[in-house]
């Protein structure tokens, strides 16, 4: 019925998620609130876990992209999983050391990483690092030598693979800021410098081709060319790579007509063409990583709202004006993104309505979204987006001077807070 499947209908007629009133969670803890399930998340993590485990022997291992929604909490929960981390910055990594997070399963990301960011994931001893340009390779070696150390890296290759996404989100091309191209064959001379480097293990590649694809033939593609790669690299410097990254980038089921397919589908044909390309290469089957974010988190998540103003402009539009906008929610005006949305109060009702959901912030684009089928709504109404978990929270902002939304995360009928509410002296707590 809902486009998550954690979310259903009480017998109050309200929104309920993880069988939790969601009306009730707004009364209680404010609003705009973002709401995740930890069951979702958990669950998820658990079919990215089995399915390697099933399609590819247990040989490998499932990073979260925190970038997608970071907060100690979710640190904590991946890490009581057995799952790794992405980490971007030195921010995501400072969050996840300080939930305690098992630093061996975390890589480091970042295709601009500062000396501070570079000197900080040495000290505290991440899993490996994954390298993106000569200058930062250059930096690391001396930084390590520094340090008495020998930091294990990966190489961020673009396999050139143009996935079907949007434009802002498409990274495996050779017109991308992210990594070394292929082509040119500038991966292959760094490849050759970083075996020549004495403070620095080159232990795998790693690509990431893109956000939200549903067709899985990309990663396919995806997967032969890197190991290609890996067994030209071992034909011509005899050197072999032990580790792949193929990143995230699974789509996820946003509105009625999205239909990605299962992760399963994607970890079986994925394996096959990994273990048949390794042996048609004769190379070893390397220890896969993947990366998924928006998958982990957009499902686990909603974000509530109070409606305020309803404006009726005859024969143009209605829009409903609810307490958040492009602050916590700016995917719309940045991608223009789609979801589906529901009057919680009212979630047995029908979608009577096609309106425009709109933010309270100061300029047009700001909106939840248009073209929006939702029941009739009125001033005091509660209206729950869904599958907001990932991109929101994280990308969020002070825009407007508006305090950022709490965090909240629900489990076993039980609801508890994340993130604390911004309050009025959190927005001025830098101002000098
Ligand atoms: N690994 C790397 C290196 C990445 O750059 C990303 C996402 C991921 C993993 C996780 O990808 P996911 O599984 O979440 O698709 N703000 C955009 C999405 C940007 C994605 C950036 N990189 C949005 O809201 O759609």
């Amino acid at each position: 019925m809902f486009v998550s499947e954690n979310l259903t209908v009480n017998e109050n007629g309200h929104l309920a998620a993880g069988g939790i009133d969601t009306v009730e969670l707004a009364e209680k803890y404010g609003t705009p609130l973002y709401v995740m399930d930890e069951q979702v998340v958990r669950n998820t993590l658990r079919r990215f876990k089995d399915s390697i485990d099933k399609f590819y022997g247990g040989k490998g291992e499932v990073h979260y992209a925190s970038k997608a929604f970071s907060c100690m909490e979710m640190c904590r929960i991946v890490n009581s999983e057995g799952v790794g981390l992405d980490a971007v910055s030195i921010g995501e990594l400072y969050t996840a050391v300080k939930a305690g997070f098992d630093v061996s399963k975390i890589g480091f990301h970042g295709n601009n990483k500062t000396n501070e960011e570079l000197e900080y994931a040495v000290s505290v001893g991440v899993g490996h690092i994954i390298v993106d340009n000569i200058s930062e390779l250059m930096r690391l070696e001396k930084i390590a030598a520094e340090k008495g150390v020998k930091p294990a890296i990966m190489f961020r290759i673009k396999p050139g693979i143009d996935a079907h996404t949007h434009n802002f989100v498409k990274t495996g091309q050779i017109d991308s800021k992210f990594g070394f191209a292929l082509e040119t064959g500038e991966a292959f001379d760094a490849v050759k410098q970083a075996i020549s480097c004495e403070n620095v293990e080159l232990m795998g590649l790693h690509c990431h081709i893109g956000s939200q694809i549903f067709d899985i033939a990309p990663f396919e593609e995806a997967a032969r060319v890197m190991l290609g790669f890996i067994a030209d690299i071992k034909n011509k410097l005899g050197f072999e790579i032990k580790g792949l990254n193929l990143g995230g980038g699974f789509g996820i089921k946003y509105l009625q007509k999205d239909d990605p397919s299962p992760f399963e589908t994607y970890m079986e044909r994925v394996s096959k063409v990994v273990k048949s390309e390794c042996e048609r290469l004769s190379i070893a089957q390397p220890f896969i990583f993947i990366e998924p974010g928006r998958s982990v988190a957009a499902p686990a998540g909603i974000t509530l709202y109070t409606v305020g103003a309803r404006k009726e402009i005859p024969n143009i539009r209605t829009y409903i004006s609810v307490d958040g906008g492009m602050a916590d929610s700016p995917r719309y005006i940045l991608y223009g993104s789609e979801y589906e949305a529901v009057v919680a109060n009212k979630a047995s009702q029908d979608k009577s309505e096609t309106v425009t959901i709109a933010g309270k912030c100061c300029e047009s684009g700001d909106l939840i979204g248009e073209n929006m089928p939702l029941q009739h709504a009125e001033s005091g109404d509660i209206i729950a987006v869904c599958a907001t978990g990932a991109y929101n929270y994280s990308m969020s902002s002070n825009y407007n001077r508006l305090q950022k939304p709490a965090v909240v995360f629900i489990n076993n009928g039980q609801s508890r807070i994340a993130v604390k509410r911004e309050t009025l002296d959190d927005i001025i707590r830098n101002d000098v």
